[in-house]
């Protein structure tokens, strides 16, 4: 079969190329982000928490490996229920990870340092202990009454619907305040109380957040759960379509698409450079593609399936297909994440230590990294801006958390773990009391950390470091069409193209080879090899090894 185009061309009014060209997109459309979670990136004053004091010390990592953009996770005062998305204070830094004057230094030496900076920002709930909440619940006519979600319990007292919470779907999204006698509304934690976003003062207030953030230079944000800001005044019950799943992810009603039109205008006043990228935690790329809007809502918007599918081609290959099938090139460009902090890493959630017959002397250790550096060159040459998640550029897995170490009520402190800086015994994360940081290292420690796997060139940092300069160097792979190949059982191929520029991606999903030798007359036999992920330099034999990955330059 011949090659089939699954995506339309981006390129560029004609006559637009070379630097023309790379001025007519904005610059996160080329960008590859990075996103650091504070707690766990570096510390600076030695209580176990990461905080901003570490990151800007550690912006020598970043600039060596070349990221265009962070996404900070958030550093506002919070009583930490979620780790800080439970906020009572939008304009502030929590003394936990510094100051704001910390905050403009960092955001001063990112710029010097050509690297943007977006925030998260947190617009469907506060922490209880926000004073908006603490006035809210005073009194049924405190002024922030109506800024929160309040109904009358059913006749027979139960909870206003059926919807369930996040973390924990055998309870409801709601809380009985005695206080005041009405249930008050919240999707995750009883914690974190959902805003009120039919209250024009909630908008208003929700939109001074943004402008405060934008005044102090910021070059735009993450939305967290943004399809979440609207909801349906009827408060209707979930099942039976919802299948009891959180009402997070089913949450998707048209009067959050207004709202977002006006943070959009909000964001683009501040010029074209600002960017907003949203958390669009829905089941469907059909659906996040709605909140792209026509080209007047999300910059960006997440797209979860693929980080969900298992490691094989055809789940990769229908999710790529999908997504461009989704993503109407004219408003929408795609992303692409493989983990975050709310997801086990994708190098646990490929493991395959359970199906390895053991016949091979392929060992599980260098299977799993074979198969972490194969979706490193996955995710860096789609079309569409892919996000990094900290420590995966090292191949990091999940640590073990146990016992009285678990603290996340979401269950997710093993993609948490602190970012291992050197082989010594606390990894760069000396403490104040000799104890470990807040959480454990992931069990390779020792010899998955920054120091160690930097001095080597053959590492799948330095892998993630080539990658991304090739991503640079390359118009193809930055904004190029994108064309899938019919290739053999168990590897998956596209071409890269723009201008005279072309390339060829193969990915092997199995522990063995793929000949490729007959695929089109040979077609692929003698292509100079830009990038493998094991390193092998060279031309292309006709042969996929186990688990590898290479860039041709066709
Ligand atoms: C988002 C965040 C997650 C948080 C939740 C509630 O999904 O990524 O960490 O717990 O929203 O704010
Ligand atoms: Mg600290």
């Amino acid at each position: 079969m011949e090659a089939t185009p699954i995506a339309p061309t981006t390129d560029a009014e004609p006559g637009l190329d070379g630097e023309g060209e790379r001025h007519a997109e904005p610059w996160w459309k080329r960008a590859v982000f990075y996103q650091v979670y504070p707690r766990s990136f570096a510390d600076s004053d030695g209580d176990g928490v990461g905080d901003l004091g570490g990151l800007l010390s550690h912006f020598d990592h970043l600039t060596w490996l070349g990221v265009d953009a962070l996404w900070l996770s958030p550093f506002y005062p919070s009583p930490m229920v979620d780790f800080g998305y439970d906020i009572s204070d939008y304009c502030d830094v929590d003394p936990l990870f510094g100051s704001l004057e910390q905050f403009d230094e960092l955001l001063i030496e990112a710029h010097s340092r050509n690297i943007k900076v977006i925030i998260d920002w947190v617009p469907n709930h506060t922490s209880e202990r926000h004073p908006w909440f603490v006035d809210a619940r005073s009194s049924r006519s405190a002024i922030h009454r109506n800024w929160y979600v309040w109904r009358d319990p059913l006749a027979d007292g139960s909870v206003p619907n059926d919807w369930v919470q996040a973390f924990d779907p055998s309870k409801p999204t709601w809380t009985f305040d005695d206080q005041t006698g009405q249930f008050y509304l919240h999707l995750f934690e009883s914690a974190q109380p959902d805003l009120n976003w039919s209250e024009p003062a909630v908008v208003a207030a929700m939109h001074e957040v943004l402008r405060f953030w934008l005044e102090r230079g910021v070059d735009g944000f993450r939305a967290d759960v943004i399809h979440c800001i609207g909801k349906d005044p009827a408060l209707p019950d979930d099942l039976p379509a919802g299948g009891g799943l959180p009402h997070c992810v089913l949450n998707d009603v048209s009067v959050t698409h207004g709202h977002i039109r006006d943070i959009r205008t909000l964001i683009d006043s501040y010029g074209g450079d600002r960017m907003i990228v949203g958390e669009v935690y829905l089941l469907s790329t059909e659906s996040v593609a709605t909140y792209y809007g026509n080209n007047d809502e999300l910059h960006l918007a997440f797209n979860f399936p693929p980080l969900f599918a298992p490691w094989r081609p055809s789940d990769w290959s229908a999710c790529i297909a999908s997504t461009y099938a989704a993503l109407d090139d004219r408003h929408a460009w795609p992303t692409w994440v493989l983990s975050n902090h709310d997801n086990p890493r994708h190098r646990t959630r490929y493991d395959f230590a359970a199906s390895l017959s053991g016949e091979t002397e392929y060992t599980t250790a260098k299977r799993s990294e074979a198969r972490a550096r194969a979706a490193a060159v996955l995710l860096l040459t789609l079309r569409g801006t892919p996000f990094l998640y900290q420590g995966e550029e090292l191949g990091m897995i999940d640590a073990e958390v146990t016992g009285d170490r678990r603290v996340d009520p979401g269950g997710r402190d093993g993609c948490r773990a602190p970012l291992p800086w050197d082989g010594s015994a606390d990894h760069g994360w000396p403490t104040v009391t000799g104890l470990e940081p807040w959480l454990p290292f992931a069990p390779d420690a020792e010899h998955r950390n920054v120091a160690d796997l930097r001095s080597d060139p053959s590492s799948i940092l330095s892998l993630y470091r080539a990658l991304i300069a090739l991503r640079h160097s390359s118009e193809a792979l930055a904004l190029g069409t994108f064309e899938s190949l019919d290739l053999p059982d168990g590897a998956l191929g596209y071409r890269r193209a723009r201008n005279a520029e072309s390339l060829v991606v193969l990915v092997n999903f199995t522990d063995g080879p793929v000949d490729l030798s007959e695929y089109r007359q040979g077609l692929l036999i003698g292509m100079p090899v830009a990038i493998a992920s094991d390193g092998l330099a060279g031309t292309f034999t006709g042969t996929l090894g186990a688990d590898q990955a290479l860039i041709l330059r066709s």
